[in-house]
């Protein structure tokens, strides 16, 4: 039987993002058990245009929207800016929701994961993003998930005694299925 696969997206473009350093995590955790794909077109689409979105849209636009379409699962880490989602993010979420009512997301099976160094942990873009999904027809799995203080919980992962990031990890397998 095929493996599972997941498409992670991290809502940060920072090199030494916690977000993406969570969802490294996730795909070491889930070797063997998933097929684990990190999206990295955030950063490279453009700037949400309707002008530009018709039937032959940028290539990049293109591949952001197939790497989805290919993938079982969608999990996304991300941190909130100024209590909203990143910038980036917004970006990739508005385009990959067109064309509206046949885009990719229909149907797809979303975990929504926010951690921040503050003891907020994201929480209004995980709000944003579990309303969002659930506005474009997006099925949004699994409970709430903040990780508060991320920074401490990082380096406490070097420690196999730490299960805050093995028992997150063990709730999205379970809840995408
Ligand atoms: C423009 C900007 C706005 C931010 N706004 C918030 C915020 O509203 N709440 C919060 O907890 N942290 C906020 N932060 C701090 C981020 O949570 C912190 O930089 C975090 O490490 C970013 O995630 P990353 O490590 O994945 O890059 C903000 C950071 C930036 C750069």
């Amino acid at each position: 039987m095929s493996l599972p696969t997941f498409l992670t997206v991290s809502g940060s473009l920072r090199a030494g993002s916690f977000n993406t350093a969570i969802l490294e995590h996730f795909a070491q955790f889930a070797d063997g058990k998933a097929g684990v794909v990190h999206s990295r077109y955030l950063g490279e689409l453009p700037l949400y245009n309707q002008d530009l979105d018709n039937d032959t849209p940028p290539a990049v636009v293109a591949a952001a929207r197939a790497e989805i379409a290919a993938s079982d699962f969608v999990v996304v880490a991300t941190p909130e800016y100024n209590y909203g989602i990143p910038g980036p993010l917004k970006n990739w979420f508005d385009w990959m929701s067109r064309p509206y009512g046949a885009h990719v997301f229909l149907g797809k099976k979303v975990f929504v994961i926010g951690s921040a160094p503050s003891p907020r942990g994201g929480k209004n873009a995980v709000e944003y993003l579990r309303l969002g999904f659930t506005a474009i027809q997006a099925v949004v799995v699994g409970d709430e998930v903040l990780l508060p203080n991320i920074h401490e919980t990082l380096n406490a992962a070097k420690s196999s005694e730490d299960t805050t990031l093995t028992t997150v990890f063990q709730h999205i397998l379970q809840s995408c299925q």
